[in-house]
């Protein structure tokens, strides 16, 4: 026998013709074990309300279009169990389906993607080929097994944006390059048949770009093909650094970290913004740092004897040796 439940999907609606917000509706359903989040959704639209508004189209997570908060975490819709999601809810056979965040609303379920195709166009999130056009097709054009072996996994990529969705960095500035453009930068630039590497790195180590990533690590948590999209992110931030880029703020607040783990094995925080900002951009910020300094937030200007530090600074030259153990 079928297993079946009620249960409840509290769904995000808006309509731009008639609401002035956003507001929740409660739809109870009977679903059997098995269920997709989408079928429920399509059940509702076919059944309940034909006003219901959401983007589908494969249906076996292969075109990035369902992407959705189920329970406050962005998934795609198709790939997503109900009975599974039910298990953490936090209110008993209720589900919560919400648009993805960091885009603007268009309707219900639906967001404005125009903005991360803008990001996808400003970055050249494409290979420009070395070739010239006269020899395309005339001979193959192909790369080495090392260099497809770098890409393969950003390749499988959907451009759903749950990661854009959940990216801490791009609540705070919608203008953040995002860990999808990222990701497509890095799987460009390690292609050898680019033409495009110096162009696009500039770009991309520029502000709003690969520097300004908080490290939050919520895209690799959240990316719905499990892509390791830090690694990618790593990576430009070497390039760009081998590379001499390294005049941004964020370069240089890097840097200022490995220096002084280099040197000294721990962190000179009451320097960090100097280093990083400059003396005339530092003198801008004195009222906020007598603020902090009355609130008790300030960096400690002489830094206590810390353990280790030895064993950090060596931690620090095998790593750039790549020879990282953990032998003290
Ligand atoms: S690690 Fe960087 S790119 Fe990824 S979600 Fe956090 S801030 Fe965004
Ligand atoms: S990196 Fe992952 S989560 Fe982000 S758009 Fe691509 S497939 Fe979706
Ligand atoms: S409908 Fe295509 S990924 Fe879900």
């Amino acid at each position: 026998m079928d297993e079946k439940k009620e249960i409840s999907f509290r769904v995000q609606r808006f309509d731009p013709q008639l609401d002035t917000g956003i507001y929740y509706d409660n739809f109870r359903i009977t679903i059997e074990k098995g269920v997709t989040i989408l079928r429920a959704l399509n059940y509702i639209k076919d059944n309940i309300d034909s006003k219901l508004t959401f983007r589908v189209f494969c249906q076996a997570g292969i075109c990035g279009s369902c992407a959705m908060r189920v329970n406050g975490v962005s998934k795609l819709a198709c790939m997503t169990q109900v009975w599974t999601e039910l298990e953490t809810s936090s209110e008993n056979d209720l589900i919560l389906i919400e648009p993805i965040k960091n885009f603007s609303l268009i309707r219900d379920l639906v967001v404005e993607m125009e903005p991360l195709v803008e990001k996808l166009k400003n970055y050249y999130s494409w290979v420009k080929p070395k070739m010239p056009a006269s020899e395309m097709g005339k001979k193959e054009f192909s790369i080495s097994e090392e260099t497809f072996q770098k890409y393969d996994q950003a390749t499988d990529c959907i451009l759903c944006a749950s990661c854009v969705s959940e990216c801490l960095m791009m609540e705070v500035n919608p203008e953040y390059i995002s860990p999808v453009i990222l990701l497509k930068s890095y799987r460009m630039n390690v292609d050898e048949r680019d033409a495009m590497n110096e162009v696009r790195l500039k770009k991309v180590a520029s502000d709003k770009g690969v520097w300004d990533c908080t490290h939050c690590y919520k895209c690799v948590e959240h990316c719905v093909k499990n892509i390791d999209i830090m690694k990618g992110i790593h990576e430009l931030r070497h390039e760009a650094m081998t590379k001499g880029l390294h005049r941004s703020e964020g370069a240089k607040h890097a840097q200022a970290f490995f220096n002084d783990i280099k040197r000294k094995g721990h962190l000179v925080e009451a320097t960090l913004i100097p280093r990083t900002l400059g003396i005339f951009k530092t003198l801008k910020m004195v009222p906020t740092a007598i603020k902090m300094f009355f609130k008790g937030r300030m960096p400690p200007v002489f830094v206590r004897s810390i353990p280790h530090k030895r064993y950090v600074k060596k931690i620090y030259k095998n790593l750039k040796k790549g020879n990282y153990s953990s032998k003290r």
